[in-house]
């Protein structure tokens, strides 16, 4: 779904720039130029940074905490 119509830019892509490693809105916004003409699109693409945001950190979890080792663990 378009987020910024003003540059063209997707959910998709960003959340894609936010698991390449953008670690803010910021950031994001550097990146991709969303919400640098009118600005409209700034409050939803700053929750779909927030939301890019989560599932990275719960990705990272599950890197680091695999059910494998989980299980091992608690067993
Ligand atoms: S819709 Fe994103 S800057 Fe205009």
């Amino acid at each position: 779904m378009y987020i910024c119509l003003c540059k063209g830019i997707t959910d998709r892509q960003i959340r894609r720039a936010v698991h390449e490693g953008a670690g803010s809105y910021r950031a994001v916004r550097e990146c991709l130029g969303v919400a640098t003409q009118c600005g409209k699109c700034g409050c939803h693409a700053r929750a779909v940074v927030k939301e890019a945001l989560g599932t990275r950190q719960v990705g990272n979890m599950v890197q680091l905490f695999p059910p494998q080792l989980a299980t091992a663990a608690a067993g």
